[in-house]
């Protein structure tokens, strides 16, 4: 007898309405509760936030711009960790940024002078992580301001280098003579966890944080130039004027060579090369030492997200570089999985994350790919004329340029990624591109290539983009041959092309329709539970119409689709393209579910083992408000979460079904 395959799960809730409210807005039988929000004290000694610029003391408070997060479950005495506690926990954030003008009580003063020490304490204070118990007390989830696990990570916490890179002379700083040690993590973007019960903490954007003085490029090596060129480090930058103030804490973020010592232990010229990692973090143990795991190189780090690891087998994580035109890499660690180590915190990080081998990817037309090793054993590495690479140490600190070397394949912004727990595949957004052109490339700019086949005018013409190349962003996935994710080819497609329902069918390649279209995917996660697919946008390009949302999607698998040709044009110049396209999605399996306040990125997820609760951030609503616009509350371009005259903050929100069914199917 014939078995019946099981009938496709169903949605549970119907599609939300793009629009431009000042509210986030969840399907009908859904609602939400503000769980931490910026300024919100973690101690009961901190006075609560009275949200008008003159508040102090972040090491005690939510940090601000809430971004990516996990769930680590307790047991119901909050004793020890618990994989499938559903009404204790700790979460563990990120704060990527700050918006100045709701931090200050004028907003921020221009970078131009000395900035009031005030203002910078509590911008450093307010980046990094937050580490909080929360509990679920009759029926809803709140902060245990009690907890001895509550802390906050920032730009200034102590911690330690490891792997290839400590103790290089990269690392040499007037902190750290010996190139053990460094301070701080700033613009923490997305984040990983692992296997062993830890945190990963990625940084983004850490390159824009330093000054370096007109004229620094005569004082340092061709290496360091090609290093400083290769990540954006200017000559002339005054970055967020940290550094104009007196003291080594602020000093530090100069990166020039201003010392007289060889080695960069009289200054901080190497400061710059102390940040750029994948960051360990032990939420279970509140003294554990935090520490930087430069074997998972250097760049802007999206996020680490590891495969479901195999006993005997190494263990891998995968990567995103988000700038336009950088790369995605893999990391598999040298030591196999001892299933033995699953609850061994950070001391099992010292054994899987610091010896091992760092790839990147190359995509093929044909629908195929490979991993390029980044080790001194690659001639192209070691042959490079870009930068003398003549150690392991110096690739882990200056990854791009031992990727460029290798020849991996330039991405459309590799932000997020997320591993399919039904098969193994890997899905990565590429969020969008200014600088793919279709013809007569030059510098940073790229022709259109299979991986990357998009570049077009914004379709839509709105006053508000004049946006042109991959404007709306896509979604890639990859299939490790034989399902080994140590392997070193893959097979890959494009699950979805991001766009505007209206714009027409040469550029709505998905078919997106009313219900699921949306441009700049961003936050990407496969809940473990059941399968189902979270997209969250950070999007400019379509903003005149919906602020930023959340999408749920039950997508298929690598090679569902077909090869397909993808017609470009910008201007009077057309390019076409073959790529390899995913089955289209229907309204049954990609479903718009959230809709956030003005000004917001939706980003940021996680959810209770028995799927009743979802937790999501929404970070920087009202981002756009002025200087100008804090005289009048009227004017501020959010009040979310707070409502009246309020400003507006970033927060983590708790989402629930009434009938306290499970999220999303
Ligand atoms: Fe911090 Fe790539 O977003
Ligand atoms: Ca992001
Ligand atoms: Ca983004
Ligand atoms: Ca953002």
């Amino acid at each position: 007898v014939p078995v019946e395959p099981p009938p496709a799960p169903k949605f549970n809730f119907n599609a939300v309405a793009k629009n431009v409210l000042d509210a986030l807005t969840l399907p009908a039988g859904y609602g939400y509760t503000v769980l931490f929000a910026l300024g919100d004290p973690i101690n009961n000694a901190t006075p609560a936030y009275r949200n008008d610029g003159s508040d102090t003391g972040f090491d005690f408070r939510a940090g601000d711009h809430h971004d990516g997060m996990n769930y680590f479950g307790l047991n119901a005495a909050g004793t020890a960790a618990d994989v499938n506690g559903s009404e204790r926990a700790l979460l563990a954030m990120n704060h990527e940024n700050i918006t100045g003008n709701f931090l200050h009580v004028a907003g921020a003063t221009s970078s131009g002078g000395v900035r009031p020490q005030a203002e910078v304490d509590k911008e450093i204070a307010a980046h990094g992580v937050s580490v909080i118990e929360i509990q679920k007390l009759a029926g809803r989830f709140q902060l245990n301001r009690a907890s001895a696990y509550n802390r906050r990570i920032t730009g200034q916490t102590a911690l330690e280098l490891a792997g290839p890179a400590k103790g290089s002379a990269h690392m040499r700083t007037a902190y750290s003579v010996d190139g053990s040690k460094a301070r701080g993590t700033i613009n923490n973007c997305a984040t990983g966890d692992t296997p062993w019960g830890t945190f990963l903490t990625c940084e983004e954007n850490w390159a824009g944080y330093f000054a370096r003085a007109t004229g620094d490029n005569a004082k340092r090596t061709a290496n360091e130039v090609a290093s400083f060129k290769r990540y954006g480090i200017s000559e002339g930058s005054s970055a967020l004027g940290w550094h104009t103030l007196a003291g080594e804490q602020y000093q530090r973020w100069n990166a020039s060579k201003v010392g007289v010592g060889a080695d960069g232990s009289d200054d901080f010229r190497n400061e710059a090369n102390t940040f750029g990692y994948v960051v360990e973090i032990d939420p279970y143990h509140p003294g554990a030492v935090v520490k930087k795991r430069t074997h998972l190189g250097r760049f802007a780090h999206e996020c680490a997200v590891y495969a479901k690891p195999v006993v005997g087998k190494p263990v891998v994580f995968y990567m995103g570089d988000d700038s336009r035109n950088e790369y995605i890499y893999k990391y598999v660690s040298k030591a196999v999985w001892d299933a033995a180590d699953a609850s061994r915190g950070i001391s099992a990080g010292d054994k899987y994350l610091d010896e091992g081998t760092l790839y990147v990817a190359r995509f093929k037309e044909d629908g195929s790919g490979e991993w390029l090793a980044l080790t001194m054993a690659n001639a192209a590495i070691s042959g490079s004329t870009a930068y003398n690479f003549t150690s392991l140490a110096d690739i882990c600190v200056h990854t791009r340029l031992a990727a460029d070397a290798v020849g991996a394949t330039k991405m459309d912004r590799p932000e997020w990624c997320s591993v399919n727990p039904k098969n193994g595949e890997v899905y990565f957004t590429l969020t969008n591109n200014s600088n793919r052109v279709v013809a007569a490339p030059g510098g940073s700019k790229l022709l259109p290539d299979a991986a990357n086949p998009r570049a077009y005018e914004d379709a839509k013409g709105s006053s508000t983009s004049t946006s042109k190349g991959n404007v709306n962003g896509h979604i890639i996935r990859t299939a490790e041959v034989g399902g080994d994710p140590a392997a070193l080819s893959f097979k890959w497609d494009i699950y979805l092309f991001a766009a505007e329902a209206g714009a027409d069918a040469a550029i709505n390649l998905s078919s997106l329709t009313a219900d699921n279209d949306m441009s700049s995917p961003d936050g990407i996660w496969f809940s473990k539970r059941n399968g189902l697919l979270w997209v969250q946008t950070d999007d400019g390009a379509y903003s005149d119409v919906t602020n930023c949302m959340m999408l749920a999607a039950m997508p298929g698998q690598v090679g569902d689709g077909a090869a397909h040709k993808v017609a470009n044009k910008i201007g009077g110049a057309s390019l076409e393209v073959t790529t390899q396209k995913g089955k289209n999605p229907s309204n049954d399996t990609l479903r718009r579910f959230l809709v956030g306040p003005k000004g917001c990125e939706i980003t940021g997820i996680a959810e209770t083992p028995d799927g009743k609760a979802l937790f999501v951030n929404i970070q920087h609503p009202g981002e756009e408000t002025s200087v100008a616009d804090l005289a009048d509350p009227g004017r501020f371009q959010s009040h979310w979460p707070d409502g009246g005259n309020a400003r507006a903050r970033s927060a983590t929100v708790v989402i629930t079904r009434n009938d306290g069914g499970s999220i999303g199917i």
